[in-house]
Protein backbone atom coordinates (compact mmCIF):
# COMPACT_ATOMS: atom_id res chain seq x y z
CA UNK A 1 0.00 0.00 0.00
CA UNK A 2 1.27 3.18 -1.30
CA UNK A 3 1.56 6.26 1.39
CA UNK A 4 -1.42 7.91 -0.50
CA UNK A 5 -3.44 5.39 -0.14
CA UNK A 6 -2.53 4.74 3.19
CA UNK A 7 -3.59 7.96 4.12
CA UNK A 8 -6.64 7.85 1.90
CA UNK A 9 -7.60 4.21 4.54
CA UNK A 10 -6.80 5.96 7.25
CA UNK A 11 -9.06 9.50 6.62
CA UNK A 12 -11.75 7.10 5.19
CA UNK A 13 -11.82 5.48 8.78
CA UNK A 14 -11.55 8.33 10.49
CA UNK A 15 -14.73 9.69 8.32
CA UNK A 16 -16.59 6.82 9.49
CA UNK A 17 -15.64 6.98 13.59
CA UNK A 18 -16.64 10.49 13.11
CA UNK A 19 -20.07 9.92 11.38
CA UNK A 20 -20.93 7.40 13.51
CA UNK A 21 -19.98 9.69 16.79
CA UNK A 22 -22.30 12.54 14.86
CA UNK A 23 -24.86 10.06 14.42
CA UNK A 24 -25.11 8.90 18.44
CA UNK A 25 -24.92 12.95 18.92
CA UNK A 26 -27.72 13.33 17.02
CA UNK A 27 -29.63 10.43 18.70
CA UNK A 28 -29.05 11.93 21.68
CA UNK A 29 -29.90 15.37 20.70
CA UNK A 30 -33.14 13.88 19.53
CA UNK A 31 -34.05 12.51 22.88
CA UNK A 32 -33.36 15.29 24.41
CA UNK A 33 -36.14 17.58 22.17
CA UNK A 34 -38.17 14.99 23.84
CA UNK A 35 -39.62 17.21 26.25
CA UNK A 36 -39.51 17.08 30.56
CA UNK A 37 -39.68 13.88 32.24
CA UNK A 38 -42.48 13.23 35.03
CA UNK A 39 -41.13 11.40 37.57
CA UNK A 40 -43.29 8.42 39.20
CA UNK A 41 -44.16 8.96 42.31
CA UNK A 42 -42.73 6.89 45.12
CA UNK A 43 -44.22 3.48 45.19
CA UNK A 44 -47.04 2.87 48.02
CA UNK A 45 -45.49 -0.64 48.86
CA UNK A 46 -41.83 -1.69 49.11
CA UNK A 47 -40.53 -4.05 47.36
CA UNK A 48 -36.88 -5.57 46.21
CA UNK A 49 -36.43 -4.03 42.76
CA UNK A 50 -34.40 -4.81 39.53
CA UNK A 51 -33.72 -3.51 36.59
CA UNK A 52 -32.79 -5.55 33.65
CA UNK A 53 -31.54 -4.72 30.39
CA UNK A 54 -31.85 -6.79 27.66
CA UNK A 55 -35.15 -8.13 29.11
CA UNK A 56 -37.15 -9.00 25.47
CA UNK A 57 -35.22 -12.42 24.74
CA UNK A 58 -32.26 -14.89 25.85
CA UNK A 59 -30.84 -14.18 29.55
CA UNK A 60 -32.67 -10.94 30.25
CA UNK A 61 -36.32 -12.12 29.30
CA UNK A 62 -35.29 -15.78 32.28
CA UNK A 63 -33.73 -12.84 34.76
CA UNK A 64 -37.10 -10.93 34.58
CA UNK A 65 -39.12 -14.36 34.91
CA UNK A 66 -36.84 -15.96 37.75
CA UNK A 67 -36.63 -12.51 40.01
CA UNK A 68 -40.30 -12.00 39.28
CA UNK A 69 -41.07 -15.65 40.64
CA UNK A 70 -39.13 -14.43 44.10
CA UNK A 71 -42.24 -11.36 44.05
CA UNK A 72 -39.57 -8.98 43.32
CA UNK A 73 -40.89 -5.58 41.06
CA UNK A 74 -38.72 -5.59 37.63
CA UNK A 75 -38.34 -2.35 35.68
CA UNK A 76 -37.96 -4.54 32.16
CA UNK A 77 -36.03 -2.82 29.90
CA UNK A 78 -35.39 -3.04 25.85
CA UNK A 79 -34.89 -1.62 22.76
CA UNK A 80 -38.47 -2.23 21.26
CA UNK A 81 -41.32 -2.82 24.07
CA UNK A 82 -43.75 -2.90 20.81
CA UNK A 83 -42.03 -5.80 19.63
CA UNK A 84 -40.93 -7.54 22.17
CA UNK A 85 -44.14 -10.57 22.47
CA UNK A 86 -42.61 -12.89 25.08
CA UNK A 87 -41.82 -10.11 27.26
CA UNK A 88 -45.10 -8.50 27.09
CA UNK A 89 -47.14 -11.46 27.89
CA UNK A 90 -44.86 -12.19 31.16
CA UNK A 91 -45.28 -8.52 31.91
CA UNK A 92 -49.29 -8.83 31.48
CA UNK A 93 -49.82 -11.47 33.59
CA UNK A 94 -47.70 -10.08 36.26
CA UNK A 95 -47.90 -6.08 37.45
CA UNK A 96 -45.13 -6.43 38.94
CA UNK A 97 -43.33 -6.36 35.95
CA UNK A 98 -42.79 -2.89 34.11
CA UNK A 99 -42.12 -2.52 30.45
CA UNK A 100 -39.74 -0.11 29.67
CA UNK A 101 -37.80 1.36 26.55
CA UNK A 102 -33.79 1.70 26.63
CA UNK A 103 -31.36 1.42 24.19
CA UNK A 104 -28.01 0.98 26.60
CA UNK A 105 -26.47 3.44 23.45
CA UNK A 106 -28.51 6.27 24.14
CA UNK A 107 -27.22 7.73 27.16
CA UNK A 108 -30.16 10.84 27.29
CA UNK A 109 -32.79 8.15 26.78
CA UNK A 110 -30.80 6.62 29.81
CA UNK A 111 -30.97 9.58 32.25
CA UNK A 112 -34.52 10.37 31.23
CA UNK A 113 -35.50 6.60 32.43
CA UNK A 114 -33.56 7.49 35.61
CA UNK A 115 -35.32 10.51 36.01
CA UNK A 116 -38.73 8.63 35.33
CA UNK A 117 -37.80 6.45 38.23
CA UNK A 118 -35.98 8.69 41.10
CA UNK A 119 -38.83 8.37 43.53
CA UNK A 120 -38.55 4.41 42.93
CA UNK A 121 -34.66 2.44 44.99
CA UNK A 122 -33.67 0.01 42.55
CA UNK A 123 -31.80 -3.00 44.32
CA UNK A 124 -30.21 -4.70 41.58
CA UNK A 125 -29.39 -2.88 38.34
CA UNK A 126 -28.35 -5.68 36.06
CA UNK A 127 -26.53 -4.38 32.86
CA UNK A 128 -27.20 -7.95 30.59
CA UNK A 129 -27.78 -6.66 27.32
CA UNK A 130 -24.69 -7.38 25.02
CA UNK A 131 -23.71 -8.17 21.53
CA UNK A 132 -21.11 -10.16 20.12
CA UNK A 133 -20.02 -8.11 16.88
CA UNK A 134 -20.20 -11.02 14.64
CA UNK A 135 -17.75 -13.47 14.00
CA UNK A 136 -16.95 -12.50 10.55
CA UNK A 137 -16.38 -8.81 11.63
CA UNK A 138 -13.34 -9.89 13.92
CA UNK A 139 -11.21 -12.16 11.93
CA UNK A 140 -7.61 -10.77 11.94
CA UNK A 141 -6.99 -9.54 8.34
CA UNK A 142 -10.94 -8.38 7.63
CA UNK A 143 -11.27 -6.49 10.88
CA UNK A 144 -14.06 -3.99 10.94
CA UNK A 145 -13.13 -1.29 13.07
CA UNK A 146 -16.70 0.46 12.98
CA UNK A 147 -17.93 -2.85 15.05
CA UNK A 148 -15.88 -2.27 17.52
CA UNK A 149 -16.80 1.18 18.26
CA UNK A 150 -20.41 -0.21 18.24
CA UNK A 151 -19.67 -3.67 20.56
CA UNK A 152 -17.33 -1.34 22.93
CA UNK A 153 -21.05 1.02 23.12
CA UNK A 154 -23.08 -1.99 24.04
CA UNK A 155 -20.99 -4.02 26.26
CA UNK A 156 -19.10 -1.52 28.34
CA UNK A 157 -19.60 2.01 27.92
CA UNK A 158 -23.78 1.26 28.17
CA UNK A 159 -23.25 -0.47 31.61
CA UNK A 160 -21.27 2.26 32.86
CA UNK A 161 -23.80 4.87 32.00
CA UNK A 162 -26.60 2.85 33.59
CA UNK A 163 -24.39 2.45 36.82
CA UNK A 164 -23.78 6.41 36.96
CA UNK A 165 -27.20 7.20 35.82
CA UNK A 166 -28.96 5.22 38.48
CA UNK A 167 -26.31 5.54 41.27
CA UNK A 168 -29.06 7.39 43.84
CA UNK A 169 -31.58 4.85 42.80
CA UNK A 170 -29.00 1.73 43.99
CA UNK A 171 -27.57 3.79 46.82
CA UNK A 172 -31.33 4.19 48.65
CA UNK A 173 -32.11 0.80 48.30
CA UNK A 174 -31.76 -2.04 50.82
CA UNK A 175 -29.35 -4.89 48.49
CA UNK A 176 -27.62 -1.63 46.92
CA UNK A 177 -25.92 -3.88 43.84
CA UNK A 178 -24.72 -2.69 40.60
CA UNK A 179 -24.26 -6.35 38.37
CA UNK A 180 -22.95 -7.19 35.00
CA UNK A 181 -22.73 -9.91 33.21
CA UNK A 182 -19.61 -10.38 31.50
CA UNK A 183 -17.74 -13.50 30.24
CA UNK A 184 -14.82 -15.84 30.66
CA UNK A 185 -13.95 -14.53 27.11
CA UNK A 186 -13.12 -11.20 28.61
CA UNK A 187 -10.35 -12.99 31.30
CA UNK A 188 -6.99 -11.86 29.37
CA UNK A 189 -6.09 -14.59 31.87
CA UNK A 190 -7.76 -17.09 30.35
CA UNK A 191 -7.05 -16.66 26.87
CA UNK A 192 -5.44 -19.63 24.63
CA UNK A 193 -6.32 -18.83 21.08
CA UNK A 194 -7.28 -15.90 19.03
CA UNK A 195 -10.61 -14.98 17.99
CA UNK A 196 -13.21 -12.63 18.66
CA UNK A 197 -10.94 -9.42 19.41
CA UNK A 198 -14.03 -7.20 19.90
CA UNK A 199 -15.50 -8.97 22.12
CA UNK A 200 -13.75 -10.26 24.20
CA UNK A 201 -12.09 -6.67 24.75
CA UNK A 202 -15.26 -5.41 25.60
CA UNK A 203 -15.77 -7.87 28.21
CA UNK A 204 -12.19 -7.02 29.62
CA UNK A 205 -13.17 -3.03 29.59
CA UNK A 206 -16.25 -3.46 31.49
CA UNK A 207 -14.39 -5.62 34.01
CA UNK A 208 -11.93 -2.80 34.82
CA UNK A 209 -14.62 -0.63 34.34
CA UNK A 210 -16.49 -2.48 37.18
CA UNK A 211 -13.40 -3.01 39.53
CA UNK A 212 -12.84 0.14 39.59
CA UNK A 213 -16.21 1.62 39.91
CA UNK A 214 -16.26 -1.18 42.92
CA UNK A 215 -13.44 0.69 44.75
CA UNK A 216 -15.36 3.94 44.07
CA UNK A 217 -18.33 3.39 45.49
CA UNK A 218 -17.83 0.99 47.72
CA UNK A 219 -17.69 3.42 50.69
CA UNK A 220 -21.19 4.81 50.26
CA UNK A 221 -22.15 0.74 50.76
CA UNK A 222 -22.56 0.07 47.04
CA UNK A 223 -21.89 -3.46 45.61
CA UNK A 224 -20.89 -3.70 42.11
CA UNK A 225 -20.68 -7.18 41.06
CA UNK A 226 -19.35 -9.32 37.42
CA UNK A 227 -21.20 -12.85 36.90
CA UNK A 228 -21.10 -14.52 33.21
CA UNK A 229 -23.15 -17.61 32.26
CA UNK A 230 -21.15 -19.91 30.69
CA UNK A 231 -21.93 -20.51 27.05
CA UNK A 232 -25.71 -20.80 26.65
CA UNK A 233 -27.74 -21.48 24.12
CA UNK A 234 -29.99 -18.06 23.14
CA UNK A 235 -29.62 -16.12 20.02
CA UNK A 236 -26.25 -14.96 21.22
CA UNK A 237 -24.50 -18.25 19.81
CA UNK A 238 -25.98 -19.54 16.05
CA UNK A 239 -27.54 -22.82 16.36
CA UNK A 240 -24.88 -24.21 13.54
CA UNK A 241 -22.44 -23.32 16.47
CA UNK A 242 -24.55 -24.33 19.58
CA UNK A 243 -24.13 -28.15 18.17
CA UNK A 244 -19.99 -27.41 18.41
CA UNK A 245 -19.89 -26.30 22.18
CA UNK A 246 -19.53 -28.79 24.66
CA UNK A 247 -21.92 -28.90 27.20
CA UNK A 248 -23.95 -26.12 26.08
CA UNK A 249 -26.02 -24.71 29.12
CA UNK A 250 -29.80 -24.14 29.07
CA UNK A 251 -31.24 -20.34 29.66
CA UNK A 252 -33.12 -21.25 32.89
CA UNK A 253 -30.28 -22.89 34.48
CA UNK A 254 -27.68 -20.10 33.93
CA UNK A 255 -29.81 -17.23 34.93
CA UNK A 256 -30.71 -19.51 37.93
CA UNK A 257 -26.90 -19.73 38.34
CA UNK A 258 -26.18 -16.52 38.09
CA UNK A 259 -28.94 -15.22 40.31
CA UNK A 260 -27.23 -17.58 43.16
CA UNK A 261 -24.12 -15.70 42.46
CA UNK A 262 -25.23 -12.03 42.33
CA UNK A 263 -27.11 -13.56 45.65
CA UNK A 264 -23.48 -13.90 47.64
CA UNK A 265 -22.24 -10.38 47.13
CA UNK A 266 -21.53 -8.30 49.64
CA UNK A 267 -19.38 -5.46 50.30
CA UNK A 268 -16.21 -8.05 51.34
CA UNK A 269 -16.85 -9.29 48.27
CA UNK A 270 -17.51 -6.15 46.10
CA UNK A 271 -15.26 -6.56 42.79
CA UNK A 272 -15.71 -10.33 42.59
CA UNK A 273 -16.01 -11.96 38.80
CA UNK A 274 -17.87 -14.85 39.48
CA UNK A 275 -18.55 -17.73 36.86
CA UNK A 276 -21.35 -19.99 36.66
CA UNK A 277 -20.06 -22.28 39.39
CA UNK A 278 -19.39 -20.11 41.57
CA UNK A 279 -15.79 -20.20 41.05
CA UNK A 280 -13.62 -16.64 41.22
CA UNK A 281 -12.77 -16.20 37.53
CA UNK A 282 -9.11 -14.60 36.74
CA UNK A 283 -8.74 -11.48 35.43
N1 LIG B 1 -25.21 -16.71 25.65
C1 LIG B 1 -23.94 -16.89 25.99
O1 LIG B 1 -23.31 -17.92 25.69
C2 LIG B 1 -23.21 -15.86 26.80
C3 LIG B 1 -21.98 -16.20 27.37
C4 LIG B 1 -21.30 -15.25 28.14
C5 LIG B 1 -21.85 -14.01 28.34
N2 LIG B 1 -23.05 -13.69 27.76
C6 LIG B 1 -23.57 -12.34 28.00
O2 LIG B 1 -24.90 -12.44 28.46
C7 LIG B 1 -25.62 -11.24 28.13
C8 LIG B 1 -26.97 -11.62 27.52
O3 LIG B 1 -26.73 -12.42 26.38
P1 LIG B 1 -27.81 -13.40 25.75
O4 LIG B 1 -27.17 -14.72 25.66
O5 LIG B 1 -29.12 -13.26 26.41
O6 LIG B 1 -27.87 -12.78 24.27
P2 LIG B 1 -29.09 -12.55 23.29
O7 LIG B 1 -30.07 -13.67 23.38
O8 LIG B 1 -28.46 -12.25 21.98
O9 LIG B 1 -29.80 -11.23 23.88
C9 LIG B 1 -29.12 -10.01 23.88
C10 LIG B 1 -30.01 -8.96 24.48
O10 LIG B 1 -29.30 -7.71 24.49
C11 LIG B 1 -30.15 -6.73 23.90
N3 LIG B 1 -29.41 -5.62 23.31
C12 LIG B 1 -28.49 -5.63 22.33
N4 LIG B 1 -28.09 -4.37 22.07
C13 LIG B 1 -28.78 -3.55 22.90
C14 LIG B 1 -28.82 -2.16 23.11
N5 LIG B 1 -28.07 -1.31 22.39
N6 LIG B 1 -29.63 -1.67 24.07
C15 LIG B 1 -30.42 -2.50 24.81
N7 LIG B 1 -30.45 -3.83 24.63
C16 LIG B 1 -29.63 -4.34 23.69
C17 LIG B 1 -30.94 -7.49 22.86
O11 LIG B 1 -32.05 -6.72 22.46
P3 LIG B 1 -32.63 -6.76 20.93
O12 LIG B 1 -33.60 -7.91 20.89
O13 LIG B 1 -33.28 -5.44 20.77
O14 LIG B 1 -31.48 -6.98 20.00
C18 LIG B 1 -31.29 -8.73 23.67
O15 LIG B 1 -32.34 -8.46 24.54
C19 LIG B 1 -24.70 -10.46 27.18
O16 LIG B 1 -24.08 -9.43 27.89
C20 LIG B 1 -23.67 -11.49 26.74
O17 LIG B 1 -22.42 -10.91 26.42
C21 LIG B 1 -23.74 -14.58 27.01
Amino acid sequence: MSDNEDDASRREFLTGVTSLVAGMMVTHAAAAEEGAVTPLPAPKKTMTTVLVTGANRGLGLHFTRQYAKRGYRIIATCRKPEQAAELNATAAANPNILVERLDVVEHTSIDRLARRYQNMPIDILLNNAGIGGGIENQLFGHMDYEVFYEVMAVNAIGPMKICEAFREHVKTSKLRKMITVSSSQGSIASVTMPMLYWYRSSKSAVNMLMTNLALQVKRRGIIVGLVTPGATATDFIAKEFRKRIKNIREPEVAVADMIRNIDRFTLDNTGTFFNHDGAIIPW
